[in-house]
């Protein structure tokens, strides 16, 4: 794990047009910004797909074409603290479907949480979490033949390329069955006035969040980065439909990084690409699955028409 983050890092910084990936904003503290993010009034996009799930679960319910006899297994991938699944899970436990629920993600201590939350809350529903990075836990799908529905919520592929969700999502057909659904949550592109203020909050919340990798790296790579000397930069075009946030030197100067051996310079105003948050329409979604095994069959959207839930089903 560190040896990745050292080889990451190393590749990101000495390159022509800087970059670190976004994966590694999630640490102890960057899980916490995280959850702040998702209080802030800017940050539409997790209020928006709660009304989905809110109101408009049995629309969801529909949309999936479960048969209320068929046992059936419910797969989220990064399941975080499981607040929009539980109105599913609870709908579904009223109805008397019967599922087991898989939450996957990469900290063992949401799932513990959640896991204790569920057990409380929802003791009908039968829960088995699973720890790990998402992309390897695909595999491991195959070995139930049950049938499958994959939650893949909160725009959380809005991080990957248009080349790599595609990739991504075939990857997940091949380890699915005929009829196995995929229920996709995604931000829709829309005004910068409304996409931009959500990566740009007033309390700087966001900015904490985007900085924190320097912090990060400083910690754990035994660097000297100086936070005051770089600023968070969110950039987001409505024609692009993609919002990504920088990390800019604000002076010149030079960064070095113990554990790689190495220093780093930078100009004054040169930026570091730490994300990408795609926003989609169903034209991009279409050209994603083309390739894969998946057809689109339902979108669902919240009150305000700026998230959607799809419902893909794989042929
Ligand atoms: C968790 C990937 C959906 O891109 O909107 C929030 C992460 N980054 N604010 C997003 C994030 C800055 C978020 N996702």
């Amino acid at each position: 794990m560190i040896e990745t983050f050292k080889k990451d890092v190393d590749q990101g910084l000495k390159a022509s047009t800087k970059t670190l990936p976004s994966k590694y904003f999630y640490n102890k503290k960057g899980d916490a910004l995280f959850v702040e993010i998702m209080k802030l009034p800017e940050y539409y996009l997790t209020r928006c797909e709660l009304d989905i799930f809110e109101n408009k679960t049995q629309e969801l319910i529909d949309g999936l074409d479960i048969q209320p006899e068929t046992y059936f297994e419910l797969i989220e991938l990064g399941a975080g603290d499981g607040t929009k699944t539980k109105k599913l899970l609870a709908s579904l436990a009223n109805q008397n479907y019967t599922f087991d629920y898989l939450p996957i993600d990469i900290s063992a201590n949401a799932l513990d949480l959640l896991e204790k939350d569920l057990c409380k809350e929802l003791p009908k529903v039968s829960v088995q979490t699973q720890q790990g990075d998402y992309f390897e836990v695909l595999a491991s799908l195959k070995k139930s033949k049950k049938p499958k529905v994959v939650l893949f919520l909160g725009s959380n592929i809005g991080n990957m390329t248009d080349d790599l969700a595609a990739e991504f999502i075939y990857n997940l057909g091949a380890n699915l069955q005929a009829g196995d659904k995929l229920l996709l949550g995604v931000d829709l592109i829309k005004a910068n006035d409304i996409v931009l203020p959500a990566y740009n909050d007033s309390k700087e919340i966001t900015a904490k969040f985007n900085l924190n990798l320097l912090d990060r790296i400083n910690h754990e790579l035994g660097g000297n980065f100086n936070q005051e000397q770089f600023k968070h930069q969110p950039e987001y075009n409505e024609s692009e439909g993609i919002a990504k946030s920088f990390i800019v030197s604000t002076t010149h100067q030079t960064v070095e990084i113990k554990a790689l051996g190495k220093s780093y310079h930078f100009t004054e105003g040169e930026k570091i690409h730490t994300e990408i948050s795609r926003k989609y329409n169903d034209d991009l979604l279409q050209k994603i699955i083309q390739n894969t095994d998946f057809s689109l069959e339902t979108k669902i959207l919240d009150s305000k028409g700026y998230f959607a839930d799809y419902i893909l089903k794989r042929n």
